[in-house]
């Protein structure tokens, strides 16, 4: 177990179709603690960029122009474990396969729009928390609940 900070981002659609406080509310639930939080829309080479290690991959194209297609919910999110946390809140890439309760699981029915990203390593999180958050951005406070969640 280890403290750890990780990128997470609610995909277009999201805000049209009102889930974001739903799909946010999870992640407080959890007890997971929002460190930055901010509406963004991605640009194509910041979408490329974010995207870049699936550049050769059939679907890059479609991912790109949906990731760019309306407004995103940037975050960071923090506590013990947060990335694997967070990616088994979000349930399996492929949504045929996402359990119901995760994320995906509900909120989801084509893979290429599976609602909500998150950082799968310490070096992806490391990485696209950089690509989307001045550090000055990232706000850090003492969570008053700490001892009912740890
Ligand atoms: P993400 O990066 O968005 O959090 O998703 P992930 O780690 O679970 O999955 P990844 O392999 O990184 O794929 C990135 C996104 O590409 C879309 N995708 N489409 N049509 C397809 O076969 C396919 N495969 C992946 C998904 O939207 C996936 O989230
Ligand atoms: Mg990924």
């Amino acid at each position: 177990m280890a403290y750890e900070q990780t990128f997470v981002m609610l995909k277009p659609g999201v805000l049209q179709r009102r889930l974001a406080g739903e799909i946010v509310s999870r992640i407080e639930k959890k007890g997971l603690q929002l460190v930055a939080l901010k509406l963004m829309q991605i640009d194509r080479s910041l979408a490329e960029t974010h995207y870049g290690e699936h550049r050769e991959k059939p679907f890059f194209a479609e991912l790109t122009n949906y990731i760019t297609s309306g407004p995103v919910v940037a975050m960071v999110v923090a506590g013990e474990s947060a990335i694997s946390m967070i990616r088994a809140l979000c349930g399996a890439t492929r949504v045929e396969q996402a359990a119901p309760g995760t994320i995906r699981g509900d909120y989801a029915l084509v893979t290429g729009m599976n609602i909500i990203h998150a950082s799968d390593s310490p070096e992806s999180a490391k990485r696209e928390i950089g690509l989307f958050f001045d550090e000055k951005e990232i706000i850090s406070y003492e969570d008053p609940n700490a001892r009912w969640t740890y």
